[in-house]
């Protein structure tokens, strides 16, 4: 039986990685700094990992301790470790915290080391997108095989903007005309595992359906059967206050600077999966 080491497993797309390589008959190893949270039910419907790991390591990626001898005996590492909501450095987290793991996997004959990372990293617009870009060219020139998967936005994501359809009315920042294809955590973590042969490969990766920003609070408000009620906030008007607000508290300008480009620009992947968002947004209207 192999076993596959998954960082960043109590997250949204962790929880699905680690629940699919349950599934496929990997035995897993998971990273987590609360085991409690991530044994319990995850808010954007994730699965609770109570029976699904075989072997819990418990710490924070900073410490150095952690990384060493992590990947032990692993043959893949599934890496969904990064910056979203946590308060914390993406150049700690997201580039020298799997950095250190791929070091540590090097040492330990690791084949493989799968990561996600995000669509548009190239670009370098926001630190998090440069430091996941950074990451990504090292593990490009390892002699552990790299894969890469750069995902558009998670179904997660978007349960922010159900839960505003649900209170009555949507924001929406500009006239919500670029498109995107958001996908379920469940096909996305297929999609990596899936991915773990031939040469190393980046992957720019969305869910089955191509939207318009716009069309998906309309699909939050048909899904719970309300009237539509979007208030628009023109993009002048938001990158005006964007501006205005990092400031006064400069270490929002990278969250705002991240908030106005995926509310102007695509964000559209190969298309994979076959999980819908009408789905997922019925299952938030039924939790
Ligand atoms: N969400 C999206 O729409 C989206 C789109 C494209 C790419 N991505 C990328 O995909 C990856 C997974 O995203 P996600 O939405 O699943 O994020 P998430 O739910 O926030 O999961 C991130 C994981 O990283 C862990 N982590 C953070 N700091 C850590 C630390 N210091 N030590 C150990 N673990 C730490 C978190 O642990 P805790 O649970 O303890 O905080 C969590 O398990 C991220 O790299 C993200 O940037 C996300």
């Amino acid at each position: 039986m192999s076993t596959a080491l998954v960082l960043g497993a109590s997250g949204y797309l962790g929880r699905y990685l680690v629940a699919e390589l349950a599934a496929r008959g990997y035995r897993v190893r998971a990273l987590v700094r609360n085991k409690e949270r991530a044994e319990a039910p995850d808010p954007h419907g994730a699965p609770a990992l109570a029976g699904l790991v075989d072997e819990w390591v418990v710490g924070d990626i900073r410490d150095p301790q952690i990384s060493r001898g992590l990947s032990e005996g692993a043959c893949h590492v599934f890496s969904a470790l990064g910056v979203t909501h946590q308060k914390a450095s993406p150049w700690e987290i997201d580039f020298l915290g799997n950095l250190a793991v791929l070091r540590d996997a090097e040492q330990q004959g690791v084949q493989t080391f799968s990561y996600a990372s995000a669509l548009g990293v190239e670009e370098g617009l926001t630190a998090v997108k440069r430091c996941k870009y950074a990451f990504e060219e090292v593990l490009l020139r390892s002699r552990v095989k790299g894969y890469i998967s750069r995902p558009s936005g998670y179904f997660s994501d978007l349960s922010a903007i159900f839960g505003m359809a649900k209170k009555g009315r949507v924001l929406q920042i500009g006239e919500g005309t670029h498109r995107m294809n958001p996908i379920h955590g469940a096909d996305l973590a297929a999609f990596m595992v899936d991915h773990l042969e031939g040469a190393p490969a980046v992957y720019p990766v969305g869910g089955p359906e191509v939207f318009y920003a716009h069309e998906i609070p309309e699909l939050a408000f048909e899904v719970l059967g309300t009237t539509p009620r979007t208030h628009t906030v023109p993009f002048g008007v938001a990158e005006g206050a964007v501006k205005v607000v990092s400031k006064l508290k400069p270490s929002f300008q990278d969250t705002g600077k991240f908030i106005l480009s995926t509310m102007s620009k695509d964000a559209v992947g190969e298309k994979t999966g076959n999980r819908t968002l009408r789905e997922y947004f019925l299952e938030l209207a039924d939790a």
